[in-house]
């Protein structure tokens, strides 16, 4: 279906599709805008999300938390960048890997967006759940769309005062004290650590890990807010820490759930699995997810040269490339392959597409077509030459 008809069918999000030369949003992302998986309360991200806004409940009954989920995930560049001082220069900012609708104004790559405005408004502990779009790679564990909740907790003087501490001593050690106990609450009894990291709008910054199935694995991202950013809220004399997490990689854990894939399907053999209130701190004693027979792959590879004097081709470009042709029906693009020729100055590249669908078995007429659609379209759009 073409954009306009699209537009005018759904009216949802009229102005995702612009003539601005940056808008790279593909009728596939178009789709997910309305879908909105987190509100789901059947569902394994709907569940999650519930399990964690249970927690802040309990966890801060005196000062409660404020829950949003359903702003907007079109926002400013401005929100999703610059009011959380991502660097000009930083590569999130390419039309590589944020969906553009035009030059400034993106779909949210985190939910990290809303900090500034909420704090704005006045709220000054909140949590923030949302879908995300990321351009990205495609395998099991990564799609361009994925959901995530972002916490923030505002400490004015008085409670640093009362226990004696600096405001960043407070701010600190509450963060870490909320997080661990969040963790335990998904978890249950389970060994963590935290890690030094870097966000531009947290220092210190932090990522917490846990050791789950003989490795560690980080489950979130947090800080203490950086001053510039309460200072642009009118709360320059305050502290907050603030924390982003992914629904879908917990949830993945949690459930065990082997595929990013599957949190879109409508199949019921998924659905009819998942129940609100079925979550037990650590899978212990909850029915987790049990796989059902995946159907065959079809793999089918392609090999070509890259343009000497074009910068069109990259790795995600390509995946978004096949993702619109193939929809869900890709599972995997893989560079197999890559050498130089010095004689030609050229470099070939392979890459291998699994095409599987989680409903069906797939016809070799189909993807036959489907991959003649993606290899002409890569000539025609990413200037390769097939080899
Ligand atoms: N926005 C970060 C991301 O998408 C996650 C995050 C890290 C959020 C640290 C925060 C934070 O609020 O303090 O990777």
């Amino acid at each position: 279906m073409n954009h306009l008809l699209l537009r005018v069918f759904l009216n949802l999000y009229a102005d995702i599709f612009t003539d601005d030369p940056k808008n790279n949003v593909s009728e596939y992302i178009y789709e997910k805008l309305d879908k909105n998986l987190h509100l789901q309360t059947n569902h394994p991200l709907g569940i999650l999300k519930t399990v964690i806004e249970e927690y802040f409940s309990m966890h801060f009954k005196h000062k409660p938390f404020t829950f949003y989920d359903d702003l907007t995930p079109i926002v400013s560049t401005q929100a999703n960048f610059d009011s959380v001082l991502v660097p000009p220069d930083h590569v999130s900012r390419s039309s590589n890997d944020t969906y553009y609708v035009d030059d400034s104004t993106v779909l949210r790559c985190h939910t990290s967006a809303h900090q500034l405005e909420l704090l704005k408004s006045g709220a000054r502990r909140f949590l923030v759940t949302g879908d995300v779009y990321r351009r990205d790679s495609i395998d099991a564990t990564h799609f361009p769309v994925f959901h995530q909740m972002e916490g923030v907790c505002v400490f004015e003087p008085q409670d640093w005062e009362a226990r004696q501490l600096s405001s960043l001593e407070l701010a600190n050690s509450e963060l870490k004290i909320t997080l661990e106990g969040l963790v335990r609450h998904l978890f249950g009894e389970i060994e963590m650590r935290w890690v030094d990291a870097y966000f531009p709008f947290t220092e210190p910054s932090y990522e917490l890990e846990i050791f789950f199935n003989g490795e560690w694995l980080e489950v979130l991202g947090c800080g203490v807010m950086q001053k510039s950013i309460l200072d642009e809220a009118s709360l320059g004399s305050h502290r907050a820490w603030a924390f982003g997490l992914g629904l879908e990689r917990l949830a993945m854990i949690l459930f065990d759930i082997p595929d990013i894939r599957l949190f879109w399907t409508t199949d019921l053999r998924f659905s009819k699995q998942f129940k609100a209130g079925m979550f037990r701190a650590g899978g212990v004693g909850m029915q987790k997810f049990s796989s059902y027979s995946k159907f065959p792959p079809c793999y089918k590879d392609v090999s070509f040269w890259l343009a000497k004097d074009s910068t069109r081709f990259t790795e995600n470009t390509l995946c978004e490339l096949v993702r619109d042709v193939a929809g869900n029906l890709i599972e995997e693009v893989k560079l197999i392959d890559e050498f130089y020729n010095p004689k030609l100055d050229q470099t070939s590249n392979c890459f291998r597409f699994t095409y599987r669908s989680m409903e069906r078995s797939l016809t070799d007429d189909e993807v036959n077509q489907l991959q003649e659609q993606v290899r002409s379209r890569l000539v025609d759009e990413l200037d390769v030459t097939l080899r």
